[in-house]
């Protein structure tokens, strides 16, 4: 286990355009998913992503765990930059995703037994029948189904959906990472079942010391569950702080028009993000801040030149891109610092 607080997986300056084509555009244009992202997951910690649809959550979570190759910028664990042509297999086994769906991620012709087996056995840790068997009964454990017995020959169409993001966590946990990726790992989930898996994370940062990052557009499940808030806005980090901090002072705009349309804090039952005005395209995103066609405290530099993250207040863990929080003299001159 790495010492918690310690960055296992750090980005750096990370981006991802894709090429698109609109439905009637003849040319291919680029499409700016991620853009210059900078982010530390520590052991022992929950860092969560925050921001509505299409902000570029999701790609900014596969390309740390390697699914999607970023376009600049670079990829950290344990401090060593990873390469591209460096061994996926060892990677997977340091860092792993938890995808939204348990109805697709697992098989329906396969039991929980072979499910959990099978990553024990690409990675050397089954050894024989009875070891594998008591590796398998421990992961359902850690994961509450129990007693392993009911489910280790289950099939997934016989769990419930709760049960079945159970299983693939277990799965995940498997191959001994240090690092658990979870993208909306509750949003497909009855209400009622979302707690019970957001305390399986929390358990699992607090007792085996993982680095997780919970990828989610809902901000108060993050308040429950993260240490760490970051706020994303076409692509872009916005603001990122302690998570109280990011609930309790918001200083981004944009994360105060989240926080006011999710008004109960305790609420984790993942209702969307119901923000004012639309996202803006990431094919010609808004010149300057991105966020300034929405902003209510919108002034002229913001439409021109793109402010930089600054810290708030005393404390250097809080930060946000705003123009608000530079001083009088760097707005009157229309340049950023
Ligand atoms: N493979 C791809 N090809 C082209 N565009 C893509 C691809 N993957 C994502 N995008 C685009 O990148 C942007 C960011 O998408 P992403 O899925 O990362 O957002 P998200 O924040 O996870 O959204 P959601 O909350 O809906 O899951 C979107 O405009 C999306 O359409
Ligand atoms: S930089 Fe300007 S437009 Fe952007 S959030 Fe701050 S005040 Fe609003
Ligand atoms: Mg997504």
């Amino acid at each position: 286990m790495t010492t918690t607080g310690t960055a296992v997986l750090q980005a750096r300056e990370l981006s991802k355009n894709f090429s698109v084509r609109g439905r009637f555009a003849l040319r291919r244009s680029t499409l700016r998913a991620v853009q210059d992202v900078n982010l530390n997951l520590t052991a022992g910690s929950v860092t969560a992503v925050v921001g509505e649809s299409g902000s570029g959550k999701s790609t900014l979570a596969r390309m740390l765990a390697r699914l999607v190759t970023p376009t600049s910028g670079e990829v950290l664990l344990n401090g060593a930059p990873v390469t591209r042509g460096a061994a996926d297999r060892a990677y997977r086994r340091e860092v792993q995703l938890v995808l939204q769906d348990p109805f697709s991620s697992l098989n329906p012709v396969h039991s929980i037994r072979y499910h959990l087996s099978r990553p024990l056995r690409i990675h050397g840790f089954a050894g024989d029948a009875d070891a594998e068997n008591k590796a398998i009964k421990e992961l359902l454990a850690r994961v509450s189904l129990t007693p392993p017995e009911r489910y280790i020959d289950a099939y997934p169409h016989e769990l419930s959906g709760g049960q079945r993001q159970r299983v693939a966590i277990a799965r995940a946990l498997a191959v001994r990472p240090e690092v658990l990726i979870a993208d909306e790992p509750v949003s497909m989930l009855d209400v009622s079942i979302r707690l019970g898996i957001l305390n399986l994370l929390a358990d699992l940062r607090d007792e085996e010391g993982l680095a997780i990052l919970y990828v989610t557009h809902d901000i108060a499940s993050a308040r429950y569950l993260a240490d760490t808030i970051v706020v994303m806005y076409a692509g872009q980090i916005v603001e990122s702080a302690p998570a109280r901090q990011v609930t309790d002072s918001p200083a981004h705009p944009y994360t105060q028009l989240l926080l006011s349309a999710a008004p109960d804090p305790d609420r984790v039952d993942g209702t969307a993000i119901a923000v004012t005005g639309a996202p803006p395209s990431l094919v010609r995103p808004p010149t300057g801040c991105r966020f300034h066609p929405r902003c209510p405290h919108v002034m002229d530099i913001c439409r021109t030149t793109a402010p930089q993250p600054r810290p708030i207040g005393t404390d250097a863990d809080h930060t946000a891109s705003c123009w608000l929080y530079h001083d009088e003299s760097t707005i009157a001159s229309g340049k950023a610092e």
